[in-house]
């Protein structure tokens, strides 16, 4: 089995065992048995296929591994820790790294990797901050980020996060992350985990020619999340074109249509490995699999394969997107397995017929302003930087910091019942001698949509570190 770098100290197998699909074996709250389940993962073990990909939501996945990993060694463990929405505060993050230690019998966890849900509240970088003490402190060898987009993987790298991996949907299906989510993995050296690769079994010799399945309780979770993939990827008949091609190009090269769309996902310049479900005990793709190694897609295979995906409508937006605006592309469809609510960023308080939000920097106090003041219908959100929790966020990168500054004001705005949608007016200052061309493009890359009336001006900022600043009006339909 090929095997990757994902950091210093951390190689993988290029397959890697994912067991999301332990948590659906779970449906209803019988535990598996994790003596039982870890047993039926050695041929896994045997085969090089070693490193294993969890979470703390998956059911008793950490438990299974952890006892896998007890018994055979070599065998690498990555979990996540995917909190819901929220302030950060040290006393989670130490207890999740606690927790995940814990379930995986280990004194310090391969790949820990964060799950942002709302760019919109900086709990998410406050967060990665409080595991990056944690990763110094030897308790994890390295960080990785899951479902992040490009911007924000961006933005992390830039404020000195540690980030070794991204692990984002990415299949014949799903080529989101072919665009600047690997432009900005190949210019930092981050790699990709993929996970989606085989649709959940969809993508395979079973499903071609078969006809299209319900969305509903008879099929595994990870099936009813990719089917509804299928359908904005342009419905049923058009994913059996692409299973036919797809069969067309495996029929030429000897081996299955699995492989083939593993094969397609492992030679993306920034991918390190594909992330395959198993479901201990039950149906083993094992021997299949190791066939990825054993051959190449030509350049024949290759534009076939473009020409199949083509064919389809793409997903829209960026990586991660799924899980964060409609449609959700889960397995329920909403993020009812997932979250419970949203709170508003920051709390506002009301007085004389106005509400205000305060972000908490210490110049709001001293100057006597607001982050945003929302009076009848309006708010007007003050000049905004990247500076938080005593940290210039995106580094020294102006459209970095312009993205931070977008989600700032997003996060006033949600919390005085607004949206950046609402937002018809934008005013942007760039230090003098920074280059505009990066944070005008930020600005577009957010406000395509929304149009604002905007002006764009050099000044002399404040600090030499703020090189943006900027402050909108919105008016609420
Ligand atoms: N970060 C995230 O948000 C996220 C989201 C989803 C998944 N993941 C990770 O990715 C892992 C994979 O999950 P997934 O939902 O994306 O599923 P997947 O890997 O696309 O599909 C897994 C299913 O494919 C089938 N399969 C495996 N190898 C095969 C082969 N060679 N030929 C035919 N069928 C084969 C098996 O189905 P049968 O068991 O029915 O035979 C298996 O259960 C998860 O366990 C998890 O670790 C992460």
């Amino acid at each position: 089995m090929e095997r990757a770098l994902l950091g210093p100290g951390l190689e993988v197998s290029r397959v890697l065992t994912g067991l999301w699909q332990v948590a659906d074996q779970e449906r209803g709250g019988r535990a598996l048995d994790p003596e039982v389940a870890a047993r039926a993962l050695h041929p896994h073990v045997d085969a090089g296929l070693c490193s294993f990909d969890m979470a703390d939501h998956y059911g008793s996945a950490e438990i299974i591994a952890g006892r896998l990993a007890a018994r055979r060694g070599n065998v690498q463990l990555l979990t996540k820790w995917v909190p819901e929405p929220g302030p950060a505060s040290a006393e989670a993050a130490a207890a999740a790294v606690d927790r995940a230690l814990d379930r995986l019998s280990t004194d310090r966890i391969d790949l820990l990797q964060f799950h942002p849900w709302s760019y919109a509240d900086p709990g998410w970088l406050d967060n990665l901050f409080l595991l990056a003490e944690h990763r110094a402190a030897g308790r994890i060898l390295h960080l990785g980020l899951t479902n992040c987009d490009a911007v924000h993987l961006d933005m992390a790298i830039r404020t000195g996060v540690p980030i070794v991996s991204n692990q984002v949907c990415f299949s014949l299906l799903d080529r989101r992350a072919a665009g600047a989510m690997s432009r900005v993995c190949g210019e930092h050296g981050v790699k990709l985990l993929a996970y989606g690769t085989l649709a959940g079994g969809l993508l395979s010799d079973r499903w071609l020619g078969r006809a299209e399945p319900a969305i509903d309780e008879s099929l595994t979770w990870s099936q009813m999340k990719y089917r509804r993939f299928v359908d904005q990827a342009g419905g049923w008949e058009r994913f059996q074109a692409l299973l036919g091609a797809v069969r067309r190009v495996a029929d030429r090269l000897g081996v299955s249509i699995a492989n083939v769309a593993c094969r397609y996902v492992l030679d993306q310049p920034a991918v390190a490995g594909v992330i395959v479900g198993a479901r201990p005990g039950k149906r083993s793709h094992i021997e299949d699999n190791l066939r990825l190694s054993r051959f190449t897609l030509d350049a024949d295979a290759r534009r076939a394969l473009e020409a199949a995906c083509d064919a389809l409508d793409p997903i829209a937006g960026d990586c991660g997107d799924e899980y964060r605006r409609p449609p959700f592309l889960t397995a329920s469809g909403d993020l009812s397995h997932h979250v419970t609510h949203f709170p508003a960023p920051w709390p506002a308080t009301l007085g004389g017929g106005v509400a205000r939000v305060s972000t908490g920097t210490p110049w709001e106090a001293l100057a006597g302003y607001s982050r945003a003041v929302r009076k009848g219908d309006r708010i007007h959100v003050s000049g905004t930087t990247s500076s938080h929790a005593g940290r210039v966020i995106g580094g020294r990168d102006p459209a970095a910091q312009t993205h931070f500054i977008i989600d700032r004001i997003d996060g006033a705005l949600q919390s005085l019942g607004g949206s950046l949608e609402d937002i018809v007016r934008t005013r942007v200052f760039i230090r003098d001698g920074v280059d505009w061309e990066p944070v005008a493009r930020a600005h577009g890359l957010r406000f395509a949509r929304v149009r604002p009336a905007n002006t764009l001006v050099r000044a002399n900022t404040v600090d030499d570190d703020l090189l943006v600043e900027i402050e909108a009006d919105a008016e609420l339909s």
